[in-house]
């Protein structure tokens, strides 16, 4: 098993996610436990970055998103579909990305030092929705379209890998 430790906060972020991606598929080359997995990613992408949250909100119900795996303080544990930041992803199907949390009306504060964040749908290879992905950092204006493409990318891989136990 690879025992790098990925540091990718000064690299430009087409490549960085590039040599993220491709950490994870090896990482978790075979493996096709659902929560090894969204743990295994939650590590590496908090890690790699230096972010201050990172983790999965699964859909356990219609209109209820659970927590996960992540990384980080306390996350609270259900969220509904629409409310927050979170909520607003599932609801609406779409990355979500916002450059400054105070100002998202019904912005979820689990941690006060979070200043911006991006949250990434997870469908499924039928097109359902199976989570959210977050990420949250003390940076405001932290997250970019190289990040929603690149998160995008690995959510994909992650949603279409086989049927997982
Ligand atoms: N930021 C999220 C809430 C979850 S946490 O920050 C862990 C939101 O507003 O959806």
């Amino acid at each position: 098993m690879a025992q790098l430790i990925l540091d990718l906060r000064n690299e430009p972020k087409h490549r960085a996610y590039g040599t993220l991606h491709a950490h994870i598929a090896n990482a978790l080359a075979g493996v096709n436990d659902e929560i090894a997995c969204m743990a295994t990613i939650a590590s590496l992408v908090q890690t790699s970055f230096g972010h201050l949250w990172t983790g999965f909100y699964r859909v356990v119900a219609p209109g209820l998103l659970r927590i996960g795996p992540y990384q980080g303080t306390m996350g609270c544990l259900e969220i509904g579909f629409g409310q927050g930041v979170c909520g607003m992803s599932a609801a609406e199907r779409r990355t979500v990305v916002v450059s400054d949390v105070s100002r998202f009306a019904g912005h979820i504060a689990c941690d006060a030092r979070s200043r911006s964040e991006i949250v990434v749908p997870v469908f499924d290879a039928s097109g359902s929705l199976i989570a959210v992905f977050d990420v949250d950092s003390t940076r405001l204006d932290q997250f970019d379209d190289e990040d929603k493409r690149g998160l995008e990318a690995i959510m994909t891989w992650f949603g279409n890998l086989p049927p997982r136990g």
